[in-house]
């Protein structure tokens, strides 16, 4: 799956419009060959779920183009469409608005069995199912008869993991999948995630605001921030030795990963510091950045690679040559991914 040049611009107003860009030229490449978990990090209003429904075919982007298997995805109909859907799963932040709360477990999860004729019979169906609920640590006998409201949070969190498992698409992208979910729970959930890419082969783009997390499960990570990838690289490299400034703010106070403290904390924290307004033209980082000269205010820097790899849209990078983000994944972070 390949994204190029994606951008999502939402307008505002009818006389005076305003022009809010919410994804800003991301580029990146999932290889189903060599499975990988993909972390999206940033602060909320980043652009993250906008990135995901543009990536689940959702939502149209106002400019660039997503490819599965070498084709557009919103040019694809029928037959191609429902391949695509089946491959491309989602996992949403509360799947509570997302199952319908009449029908009970073993239904909201038969129902996609039969509706990808993955089951040979009703019978088959309901293996696949307990099979599947077993894989996320659930009791089928205890979960299959019951409605999305008589269960937890983190237990309907792990149905939509079941499901996963059940559909085995090549790709997940999973929006927020553990937040809504207590601390206690969120290892089983996170190691379910692995489980998946490693057992099943399945490549994941985990999106999140807790950075915790991302260094918990992730192979690669893009940093976000207002719209723009700022960092993108392999998760040990940028979470050990972060480049952009926008990323060494957010590590500050944290060098050295430390599973007990949320690092999305950081995130509310920086925000509410800063509200000038950047230039339209220059780095958007700029007005809050601790090294910004006068060419931040009024040019946009591009990617710059750094030795090992990663990407780093930051000026102070210049000496370094100039590289796109979709090469360097596909070049550099897949391979150290198994
Ligand atoms: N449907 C929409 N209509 C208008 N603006 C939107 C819409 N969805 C998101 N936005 C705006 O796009 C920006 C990014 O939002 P979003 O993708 O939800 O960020 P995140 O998931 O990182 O919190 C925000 O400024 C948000 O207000
Ligand atoms: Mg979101």
């Amino acid at each position: 799956m390949e994204a190029d040049h994606l951008t999502r611009v939402f307008s505002r107003g009818l006389i005076n419009k305003v022009e809010n860009v919410a994804v800003n030229d991301i580029s990146l490449r999932i290889d189903d060959e060599n499975p990988s978990i993909t972390v999206i990090a940033g602060e909320s209003g980043s652009g993250k779920t906008t990135l995901a429904s543009m990536l689940l075919g959702f939502m149209r982007p106002t400019s660039g183009e997503i490819r599965y298997q070498g084709r557009d995805i919103y040019s694809l109909k029928g037959g191609d469409w429902r391949a695509f859907r089946r491959n491309v799963q989602p996992i949403f932040q509360d799947p509570f608005e997302v199952f319908n709360p009449v029908y009970r477990v073993d239904r909201i999860l038969t129902l996609p069995a039969r509706l990808y004729n993955i089951a040979e019979s009703e019978e088959h169906a309901m293996e696949l199912v307990e099979g599947a609920l077993r894989e996320v640590g659930l009791r089928p006998a205890e979960t299959m008869g019951r409605f999305p409201h008589q269960l937890s949070g983190g237990q309907r969190q792990r149905i939509t993991v079941a499901r996963a498992f059940l559909l085995k698409p090549k790709v997940i992208i999973a929006d927020e999948p553990v937040s809504m979910i207590d601390a206690s729970l969120r290892a089983t959930v996170l190691e379910s995630l692995r489980e998946l890419k490693t057992e099943l082969g399945i490549s994941i783009i985990y999106i999140t605001h807790d950075l915790t997390t991302a260094y918990q499960v992730g192979d690669a990570i893009y940093v976000l921030y207002k719209g723009s990838v700022v960092e993108a690289g392999n998760v040990e490299d940028v979470v050990q030795e972060p480049s952009h400034p926008y990323t060494q703010l957010l590590m500050g106070s944290i060098p050295v990963p430390d599973p007990r403290v949320p690092w999305g904390e950081n995130f509310a924290q920086i925000s509410s510091d800063d509200e000038r307004e950047a230039s339209a033209r220059g780095c958007a980082f700029a007005p809050r950045c601790p090294h910004a000269f006068e060419r931040c205010e009024i040019e946009s820097p591009p990617h710059y690679r750094l030795e090992d790899g990663r990407a780093v849209k930051c000026f102070l990078n210049e000496d370094r040559p100039i590289t796109h983000l979709d090469s360097l994944l596909s070049d550099d972070l897949g391979s150290n991914t198994a």
